[in-house]
């Protein structure tokens, strides 16, 4: 028989993250083990004191039984007790938090939940593709903001169509901001929320590096500008490497929490209990937290510098685990992806382009850099880093 994928999966463009892991396996066909700055997936070991935890939990969970869909009343009020430690919110666990299965799943599907198809939905390019993936498995239409260098990468609200905020049910924001790095400030949250409160539209913050800073300053959460129409999609992921854990969270507004709820218990069974018990152990510390931050404080210091004596001018980035490495004067961001694959300096980074969705006109804005994913260890960051600087542009 004939085997027809759905046209919504054959339309989908080619997952950028391909053509990295191409690019890389050539290499290493050539006996060269590249230096792989391209997935941003830090492979470094799960804290210890969480893998116990887990541990502990599997014999307390000996019988399995299904998941609670929204998340157990003791993980719900972990995240309530952290997001007041961390931010100052007054989070209602039992109905202003949601478990997600990792932000990933709880973004793509939010949209089946709030999009009717025909709805606009507001996107930041470059951005994280479960954003639009989610809008056009919806039937819901895109429109992508440009994240400029000149406006700070943050997005021009007022250069927003008419037409298009009135069509729009949802924006999103992602900040720290991958890939720029730019760390957010309550003002600017605050001038998103008036926006949003004007133009009735879902303000839904991406925070999944909201525990990646570099400065003095920990970046807000835009649950602190308002919680009238704002829902905010973290997860341990990245806090507490547990990217293969997958256990995230959803905390706002409880009739978005509401909505999301009954959308989440028709499409999926929640996070394992046992992984919600091991991130209610991950949430009671911060020591792993800030061991983590400064070792991507020592990554980026590192490349940042290599870059600037090679030449090029330097984004160093306030927050997130990426730099956005403008590229040489003269070459496309392909062009500089291949120039730092070259076998002497074997170094992988994902074209700005590919990661980056055409916006009105056609102007692609990850055209003219890369993006490099500080998840080697110190020690081939240290390696690259001197085979970088030694390169002149
Ligand atoms: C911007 C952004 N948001 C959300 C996520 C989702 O992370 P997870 O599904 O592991 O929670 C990622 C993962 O790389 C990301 O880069």
């Amino acid at each position: 028989m004939e085997i027809k994928a759905a046209k919504r999966i054959s339309a989908l463009p080619v997952y950028a993250f391909k053509l990295v892991k191409d690019a890389v396996a050539e290499l290493e066909a050539k006996g060269i083990t590249p230096i792989d700055f391209g997935v941003g997936d830090p492979a470094i070991p799960t804290p210890a004191l969480i893998r116990e935890a887990t541990k502990v939990a599997l014999d307390e969970r000996a019988s399995s039984g299904y998941p609670s869909y929204i998340g157990e009343l003791a993980f719900r009020e972990a995240v309530a007790k952290w997001s007041q430690r961390r931010f100052g919110l007054n989070l209602d666990p039992k109905t202003e938090i949601s478990s997600t299965i990792g932000s990933k799943e709880g973004i793509f599907n939010f949209h089946e939940a709030f999009v009717n198809p025909g709805d606009t939905v507001i996107i930041p390019s470059p951005g994280y593709p479960p954003y639009s993936r989610g809008t056009w498995f919806s039937e819901g239409k895109t429109w992508f903001y440009p994240l400029d260098e000149e406006n700070g990468f943050l997005p021009d609200l007022e250069a927003i169509p008419a037409d298009v905020a009135e069509a729009a049910r949802i924006i999103w924001i992602n900040y720290p901001n991958s890939p720029s790095g730019v760390s957010p400030s309550l003002d600017f949250y605050k001038r998103v929320y008036q926006w949003t409160q004007k133009h009735n539209i879902i303000l839904a913050s991406d925070e999944a590096y909201s525990e990646f800073y570099f400065g003095d300053e920990q970046p807000p959460t835009a649950l602190q500008a308002g919680r009238d129409g704002v829902i905010v999609f973290n997860s341990l992921s990245k806090r507490s490497a547990m990217t293969g854990y997958r256990v995230g969270w959803v905390a706002g507004d409880e009739r978005i929490v509401e909505v999301f709820r009954k959308m989440k218990t028709n499409t999926d069974s929640g996070t394992p209990t046992f992984i919600q018990d091991s991130a209610i152990a991950a949430f009671g510390d911060e020591t792993h937290v800030d061991e983590m931050r400064e070792q991507y404080r020592v990554k980026r210091d590192l490349m940042t510098a290599a870059f600037e004596k090679a030449g090029l001018k330097v984004n160093s980035p306030e927050g997130t685990l990426y730099i956005w490495q403008r590229v040489p004067t003269g070459m496309t961001s392909q062009e500089f992806a291949s120039e730092l694959m070259k076998p002497e300096i074997a170094v992988v980074t994902t074209p700005g382009n590919l990661i980056a969705e055409e916006v009105d006109g056609g102007r692609n804005p990850g055209e003219g850099y890369v993006r490099l994913a500080l998840t080697p260890t110190i020690e081939n960051v240290k390696i690259a880093a001197e085979r970088i600087s030694r390169m002149r542009f």
